[in-house]
Order: structure tokens, then sequence, then C-alpha cells
């Protein structure tokens, strides 16, 4: 197996830059599309088959270093007791939100391999197949209680502000069973052959400094905890590069970088006990080949000084992406991180 990922996980000497895109299963594929012209989303990721398909369908077009499994963050939730859809214009909504002490008190909490099989059977499909390492994940606590306090996105996040601020035993109850759920759920996946996991915190950047450090970050410290030393753990909070010194008590092994800082400036607040993974600007890919490459050889320059760095867009790769460009990205990381010697 090509273990560069798991190299540049843990800090050790690669041959050369690994990389992998967030979000690389998906629409901008024409092969997914036709997979997922026949059955719904949550169909797919529910049918092992058509989820190891599409898992895999990145790994051979665009040649990265690791796969990721393909499902989505809210799966877990649905088992939880709250009716999940996807919506084609509005994405997820989840119904009857949680805004209360009964709603609180009914929630379950997962056994996966129970509740969720479908997702152990696509992982032992994919480990059999794939020559490159398997990403398992879970939304971060913070994230999936936006969705499930909301109903679905968001602009200002008013209600899950509002359970913070005025019931604080309240959220507190909700995060502690949502954390449960979490470390079953990647314990689960583990088991079940993960050679590594990602931690989505897709909207802790919503959230002050000092409110991240104590509505969200606790409940993060305790998944990582829980499975460090066991396989690498990558945390990406979005939006975060304003409060990076208090992403990195994470204690993840890896933390994921957005675009909006430059890759050294991040590893010079870090320091460089811990590897990266970023960050380039999805939208680049609308660029012509020529400044892709540019814009590559910028961020390896940048992260040369970092304890490991995995090449990795700033967030999810657009579904309008043309494929040959993010095929070129990949390329270009490769060739100039081989060359650098
Ligand atoms: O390739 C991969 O990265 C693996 C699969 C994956 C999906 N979602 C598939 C998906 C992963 C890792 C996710 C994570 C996820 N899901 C996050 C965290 C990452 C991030 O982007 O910040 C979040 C916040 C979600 C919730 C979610 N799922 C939203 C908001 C949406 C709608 C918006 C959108 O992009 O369509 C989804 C749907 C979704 N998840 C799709 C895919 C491929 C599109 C569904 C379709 O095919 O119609």
């Amino acid at each position: 197996m090509n273990d560069t990922f798991l190299k540049a996980c843990r800090g050790e000497k690669t041959d050369y830059t690994p990389v992998w895109l967030m979000r690389q299963a998906g629409r901008y594929l024409p092969e997914y599309q036709k997979v997922r012209s026949k059955v719904d989303f949550l169909t797919l990721c529910k049918t092992p088959e058509l989820a190891a398909e599409v898992t895999i369908q990145p790994v051979d077009i665009l040649k990265v270093d690791a796969a990721i499994l393909f499902s989505d963050i809210l799966v877990p939730v649905e088992p939880m007791g709250m009716k999940l859809e996807f919506s084609e214009s509005k994405g997820p909504i989840l119904y009857d939100p949680i805004r209360n002490d009964i709603a609180v008190s009914k929630l379950r909490r997962i056994k996966a391999e129970d509740d969720v099989p479908f997702v152990m059977e696509t992982i032992k499909m994919l480990v059999k197949k794939l020559n490159v390492p398997l990403i398992g994940f879970s939304g971060a606590p913070f994230t999936l209680a936006t969705y499930m306090i909301e109903g679905g996105s968001s602009k200002n996040f008013i209600n899950t502000k509002k359970m913070m601020f005025q019931t604080p035993d309240l959220y507190v109850r909700l995060m502690e069973k949502i954390t449960d759920t979490v470390i079953n759920y990647l314990q689960a996946q583990i088991n079940a052959g993960v050679h590594a996991i990602q931690v989505f915190d897709s909207w802790a950047g919503i959230l002050s400094p000092v409110d991240f450090e104590k509505y969200a970050l606790p409940y993060v410290q305790k998944i990582v905890s829980t499975f460090k030393g066991k396989v690498p753990v990558i945390y990406f909070a979005f939006n975060g590069s304003a409060m990076l010194k208090k992403v990195k008590q994470s204690d993840a092994d890896v933390l994921g970088i957005d675009w909006r800082i430059d890759i050294s400036d991040a590893i010079n607040t870090l320091g460089n006990d811990v590897a990266v993974q970023g960050n380039l600007d999805p939208c680049t890919l609308f660029g012509t080949k020529d400044m892709i490459r540019d814009r590559v050889a910028g961020i390896l320059h940048g992260a040369k000084n970092a304890k490991g760095h995995i090449f990795n867009l700033g967030h999810g790769i657009l579904p309008e992406t043309p494929v040959e460009n993010a095929i070129a990205m990949v390329e270009a990381v490769h060739e100039l991180s081989s060359s650098r010697g």
C-alpha cells in the first residue's frame, strides 16, 4: 500500500508530499453523477457497493494518495432520532430541531455497528480494494449540534447560541450525547479498518475564540484523546485561522488549514510539532493550469518547515470544478514536491 499519507500524518519523512481533496467524491465528477442519477444521496450513502464505488472514483481519476469514505456527517444523526432529508435546493434538513429539554432527552446514543451497519460494510469492502489509506470521518460535536439545533444550515446560528448562552446545562447535555455518539461511530469505523480519521468542524469559525474554547474545544479534545496513538487524527476547524493556538489545543496529529491564511504563517503560529493539511483556495481550480501550478508551488514552499504536510484544498472541491484542473493540481503537487530533493 502507498502509505505516504500516513507517514506525513505522523511527521515522518516522505518521498513527496501526499495529496487528497476534501469532498473528492462528488458532483464535479461525471462518473459520480452517473451513479447518483440512479439513486438519491442518502440511498447512495446506505448502499455499500455504490458508496465504495464512488469512494474509489477519485483515487483512480485524480491519483490522490488517500481515499475518504463516502458518507455524510449527518448520517449518524438519523439513528439518534432525527428525520433527515437532503433537499436539492436547501441542502440538509433535520426535522423537529432540538430546542428543549424533552428533545435532548429523547435523543439516542447510537451503537454504530447496529445502527449504521452499511458504513462498516462499505469500509470493509474498501480496505480490501484500495491501494491507498482510507480516511474515516465524523462531524465535530459543535458542527453536528448546529445542524441539530437549527434544523439545517443557518446564517447566524441564533438558536445554537441561544441554547449555549441561555440554557448552558441543556447545551452541555446535548454536546455530551453527541460526543458519545461520535466516539462510538469513529471507534466502529476504526474497527472496520479505516487508517486515519478526520473530524470536520465546518462551523467552528462562527464562534469567537473564547466561545470556541468553552463550547466546542473540550468535546473535540475528548474525541482526540480517545483515538490518539491508535490512528492519526486530523482536526479541521474551518474558518479557524484567527484562533489557531486554540485549535492546536485539540491535540490532533494533523490540523486542517483553510485558505484565508498563508500556510507559512499558520505553521509559525502552530510551531513545528504538529502536521498540517491544506490549504489551496478551491476556486483556484477555476484558474489556468499555470496559475494552479504556481499556487501549488507557493504552498509547498510555505509548508517546508512543518512537521508534516498533507496537501489539500482549504475546503471542499466545488461541484462546478473542471476535473482536468483537479488532475493538474494533483500532478503539480507530486512533481514539484519530489523534485525538491
Ligand atoms: O468525498 C468526500 O469528501 C466524502 C464524502 C463527504 C460528503 N460530505 C458527501 C456529500 C464528506 C466528508 C462530507 C462532509 C460534510 N457534510 C460536511 C463537512 C465538510 C464541509 O464541507 O465542511 C458537512 C458540513 C456536510 C453537510 C452537508 N452534506 C451539506 C451542507 C450538504 C449540501 C451541500 C452540498 O455540498 O451539496 C451535503 C450533501 C453532500 N454531502 C453531497 C456530497 C457528495 C452532495 C449530495 C448530492 O450528491 O446531491
